[in-house]
């Protein structure tokens, strides 16, 4: 055996000096990835600290919520079905949603050169991170996040916050409805497997339903106006729906896209049509079981006021309807574009259905009280009337301050909470009023015409824009 090179009696001191050695390192490496982040539940926000659960906050206690089972078997994250108690919003047998801590992300980039270090990550980043996968793209529409939007937040006495629906998996705030009608359809036993959906749409449904029917193995045929984008038609084959385009004509014309839609189904067997106008029961529900109370746990339960615009009425029917029920002291506002009958029905307190010109807005504006909007419309609070030159001067502004990319129906409901701001003023106690929209889709759609100098100019609406923003418009 070889000489060693150090003598047996000094063994204990090199183990010593080792064991420091590794102690420090490994103590340096964990400064280097940033402290571990903590919920601050009481000041919703978080802070470092040791912990790394997130509680989401619960409704009020007493609030019994809807049996959203359904959707709670497609989603595991989906936290809302259970009878809320003093108990359970107190202690831990409240819904738990596990985030990442930053020490997981930063071992995920072990051995990766980076530059940016965790300090940089904004805290925000780190909360209501789900630490697991979805299931499939259904589990992914939904728990969209709520934008504060800064500008328009410091200029008017209220907090303007925007649902981030453009961040569904499909792109819109109408995967929710696809996802309502397919289920509800499946659950009514009027949809078997193999069979065909086919909807009527201006569009985004249309799209929501050809993602989930690809997820779930059905067949997706649609009817829409030949008036629309011609991005939107291209995306639906692109997904694999049939589409027909047709003649542009009112509902009370038997071609109108909607009776079109429900005759294809009738002809063929194991054929759904699912009727997003007059189906309360896929469409308003949806929003009742998931966008609502998404909307109350994500401000916990602070919101002063909701609006937004209708084309089918299953977004406001259902949000509106959840608030109220929660706290009837919501004011819930209609935003209607021009030529849509909605303002002129809750101002005359149903008496008139007056429309008066028309719109740039896609997918929203309606001639009709739709049957999702039948029992929900009554609650509204007020309506209102926003004009095309005001969402469009909007839509170039929340590019510009905010960088993000809307399109018109989003950016006539920020104008709308922007009116409201302005017209109901900070509360009574004095504190700023929360006032909520839905951010629908982006604007990536309607690109070739909101950004086009000859299609603006055709519409009238190049002068709308404020002067420094027109250098957005990139397109002639
Ligand atoms: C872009 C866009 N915004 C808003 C809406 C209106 O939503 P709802 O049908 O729930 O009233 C739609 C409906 O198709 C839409 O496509």
């Amino acid at each position: 055996m070889g000489k060693l090179p150090v003598p047996v009696e000094t063994y204990p001191i090199v183990a010593i000096i080792g064991g420091a050695v590794v102690g420090a390192g490994w103590y340096l490496a964990r400064l280097a990835q940033g402290p571990e982040v903590v919920w601050d539940r009481k000041n919703n926000d978080i802070k470092q600290g040791q912990t790394r659960q997130v509680v989401a906050q619960p409704p009020l206690s007493g609030a019994v919520l809807p049996d959203t089972s359904l959707y709670h078997s497609l989603n595991p994250y989906f936290p809302y079905n259970r009878e809320i108690t003093e108990k359970s919003r107190n202690h831990s047998s409240s819904p738990t949603l596990t985030m990442f801590s930053k020490r997981i992300i930063n071992s995920a980039a072990n051995g990766c050169k980076r530059s940016l270090t965790s300090k940089a990550i904004p805290a925000s980043y780190y909360r209501n991170q789900q630490a697991s996968s979805t299931d499939g793209f259904i589990g992914a529409i939904g728990n969209t996040p709520l934008i504060r939007l800064n500008k328009l937040s410091e200029e008017t006495d209220a907090e303007i916050l925007g649902k981030a629906e453009f961040m569904n998996p499909g792109g819109s705030v109408k995967d929710r409805a696809a996802l309502g009608l397919v289920l509800d359809a499946e659950e009514k036993g009027l949809l078997k497997a193999g069979g065909t959906v086919v909807e009527g749409t201006a569009g985004n449904t249309g799209i929501g339903l050809a993602h989930v029917c690809r997820a779930r193995g059905y067949k997706c045929v649609i009817y829409m106006p030949n008036t629309q984008s011609a991005e939107k038609i291209d995306l639906l084959r692109m997904l694999g729906a049939e589409v027909h385009p047709v003649p542009a004509v009112a509902f009370d014309n038997p071609q109108n896209y909607n009776h079109q839609a429900k005759r294809h189904a009738d002809s063929i067997p194991n054929a759904v049509w699912t009727n997003q106008f007059d189906n309360p029961d896929g469409n308003r529900a949806i929003h009742i079981h998931t966008t609502g109370p998404e909307l109350w746990l994500q401000t916990n339960g602070t919101i002063d006021a909701f609006t937004c615009s209708t084309g089918t009425g299953g977004t406001f029917a259902g949000v509106t309807n959840y608030l109220k029920s929660m706290n009837s002291d919501i004011g819930c506002y209609i935003a209607d574009p021009p030529g849509s009958v909605l303002a002129s029905y809750v101002q005359t307190n149903g008496e008139k259905m007056d429309r008066d010109g028309g719109s740039i807005t896609e997918g929203i504006g309606q001639g009709r009280i739709t049957e999702n909007m039948t029992v929900d419309v009554k609650k509204a609070d007020g309506a209102f009337t926003v004009p095309d030159s005001d969402s469009i001067a909007m839509l170039y502004r929340l590019l510009d301050e905010e960088g993000i990319y809307l399109g018109a129906s989003s950016a006539l409901n920020v104008a709308a909470a922007y009116k409201l701001a302005k017209d109901l003023g900070r509360n009574e106690d004095g504190t700023k009023r929360k006032i909520v929209t839905i951010l629908c889709d982006g604007a990536y759609r309607y690109q070739s015409r909101l950004f086009s100098r000859k299609w603006l100019e055709s519409k009238g609406l190049v002068d709308a824009i404020p002067q420094h923003l027109q250098k957005y418009i990139i397109l002639e």
